[in-house]
């Protein structure tokens, strides 16, 4: 599935301006093609995660479109937008967003069940051994180092059999060594089609990627 943008702008407050966008009413033009792995880097408060979760579904954009193939997400209802982001997209936070109170088995078949209304062992299994995770099956995430939640993490997106994932600095929160794990397992998963886009701070981290992008002024420079 490719996820293309056409003129997407978003202000928040008036009185601020466009955070998307520019004063000239122009927004930001973005195709990011099936199986492809973007970073998108700028400086704090460029807009970054906005515009993630702008194509993510979760932000509404001030004026343009987001197409997920040919179908508008911001011009439906919510309710077909949830389904749209669920059968296509998972989202990877820096702050991993799992359920403490839930085992790392239960974490993964919540966000399945969210996803497709099911969850099966064998795919649970599956998705953990794709980040090396499974002997913690059972562990509940406050067990875990920062590195081996965001496994756990990329382990629930994956899961979802998406075709699109979406990370806000998923290696924010890590040292150098998981922070290379956790990207490398996002290249591997790009390489397998998955689209990634990947906001983050590291120039390190962003070679991972085929393609970085930079956000400033509101507009996306394309490197
Ligand atoms: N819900 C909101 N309401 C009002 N302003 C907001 C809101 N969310 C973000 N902003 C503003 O939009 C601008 C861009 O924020 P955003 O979080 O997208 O930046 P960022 O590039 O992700 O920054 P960082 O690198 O620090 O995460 C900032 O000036 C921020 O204060
Ligand atoms: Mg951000």
């Amino acid at each position: 599935m490719d996820i293309v943008t056409k003129a997407v702008s978003k202000t928040y407050r008036e009185q601020d301006g466009p955070v998307i966008g520019d004063d000239d009413g122009r927004g930001i033009d973005l195709t990011v093609p099936a199986g492809s792995f973007l970073a998108l880097m700028g400086l704090s408060g460029s807009g970054k995660s906005t515009l993630l979760n702008i194509l993510a579904g979760i932000v509404r954009p001030t004026s343009g479109r987001v197409l997920y193939d040919s179908s508008d997400i911001w011009d439906v209802s919510d309710g077909h937008r949830s389904r749209l982001r669920a059968a296509s997209t998972a989202t990877v936070f820096q702050e991993y967003n799992l359920f403490d109170y839930l085992t790392v088995r239960e974490n993964i078949a919540l966000g399945m069940r969210l996803a497709h209304g099911r969850a099966e062992r064998g795919a649970i299994r599956q998705a953990l051994s794709t980040v090396g995770m499974e002997p913690h099956t059972d562990n509940r995430p406050d067990e875990l180092s920062g590195g081996q939640r965001q496994r756990v993490a990329i382990a629930r997106a994956v899961a979802s059999d998406p075709h699109v994932i979406f990370a806000d600095e998923p290696t924010g929160a890590l040292d150098e060594t998981n922070g290379r794990i956790v990207v490398r397992l996002l290249r591997e998963l790009a390489d397998a089609g998955t689209s990634v886009l990947m906001v983050t701070h590291e120039p390190e981290i962003a070679a991972a990627a085929d393609k970085t992008l930079v956000l400033r002024d509101g507009m996306v420079d394309h490197g």
